[in-house]
């Protein structure tokens, strides 16, 4: 592991307008770690993924591999390695899903490196399930699996940084597994993630480091098991799990509400 980090986030601020919603935030994220920001709705968490990847305008300290990279274009931070996954998913939805992971690659393609085709069997590889449907148009595709051709898509320009807004968003636990098990896989891949999930539960199980994000301003940070037994944590954010979703998740270490396995 690279002694300077993937990512150095130093007094970020963002707003929109007058109102400002990130206050200066600072983060590290790890080569090779997966990374969580976590915290209730409008905290800012969708704001600071926006802001990194420079779809807003940002003041403070943005550090790529160490290179300041705050008034770079968001086509910059692309080919540098970044890649934002975002809370909409964005397809083209009348385009396969073949065609649509062709398109992921295109960042690749421009900095003229080849081996689409082989990056693809990799994300076929990591979600069979989008090699079954590759001729399927990616509008007619279910929930989970339009956020399996949303990473993987992102995945085909060979992404560096991975960000992840809400991958879980809305999808059944199974799914919500299923996807955030690729993250970790990819983590073994020497991948870096910053996962943003409200789901704090599923987030601080994978995680290697957490910060917790309140109207707009870190509250809260620690090695990501730490923060699940922290009892601040376990009351705002994990609760008590509700009989299905305990019956479904995976247990989680020493600090399971009781009911867990
Ligand atoms: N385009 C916008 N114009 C004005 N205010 C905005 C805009 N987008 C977000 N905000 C405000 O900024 C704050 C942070 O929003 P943000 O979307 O970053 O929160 P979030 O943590 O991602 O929430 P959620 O979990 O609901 O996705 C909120 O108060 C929100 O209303
Ligand atoms: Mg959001």
């Amino acid at each position: 592991m690279s002694a300077t980090p993937i990512l150095e986030v130093v007094g970020l601020s963002a707003g929109y307008g007058k109102v400002r919603a990130l206050h200066e935030v600072s983060l590290v994220v790890p080569h090779g770690a997966i990374v969580t920001v976590i915290g209730p709705n409008g905290a800012g968490k969708s704001t600071l993924l926006n802001g990194l990847m420079g779809l807003l305008r940002t003041s403070g300290e943005l550090r790529f591999e160490g290179r300041s990279i705050r008034q770079r274009t968001v086509e910059d931070r692309v080919m540098q390695g970044l890649s934002l996954v975002s809370e909409r998913r964005e397809l083209f939805a009348d385009m396969s899903v073949h065609d649509n992971l062709l398109l992921g690659g295109f960042s690749r393609h421009r900095r003229g490196e080849g081996g689409a085709a082989e990056q693809m069997d990799h994300v076929f590889g990591l979600f069979p399930r989008l090699k079954e449907r590759a001729g399927q148009l990616a509008g007619t595709l279910s929930g989970g699996e339009r956020q399996m051709l949303a990473v993987g898509r992102a995945l085909m320009g060979r992404p560096r940084l991975l960000m992840l807004d809400e991958p879980s968003l809305g999808l059944a636990p199974r799914i919500v597994r299923e996807v955030l098990q690729v993250v970790a896989r990819l983590r073994d891949h020497g991948v870096s993630t910053l996962l943003v999930e409200q789901n704090a539960r599923a987030a601080l199980r994978l995680a290697d480091h957490a910060y917790v994000l309140e109207g707009g301003r870190i509250a809260l940070e620690g090695p990501a098991a730490e923060l699940a037994s922290n009892p601040r944590i376990v009351e705002s954010y994990l609760g008590i799990a509700a009989p299905r979703q305990a019956a479904d998740a995976v247990p989680l270490p020493a600090t399971a509400p009781q009911g867990s396995p």
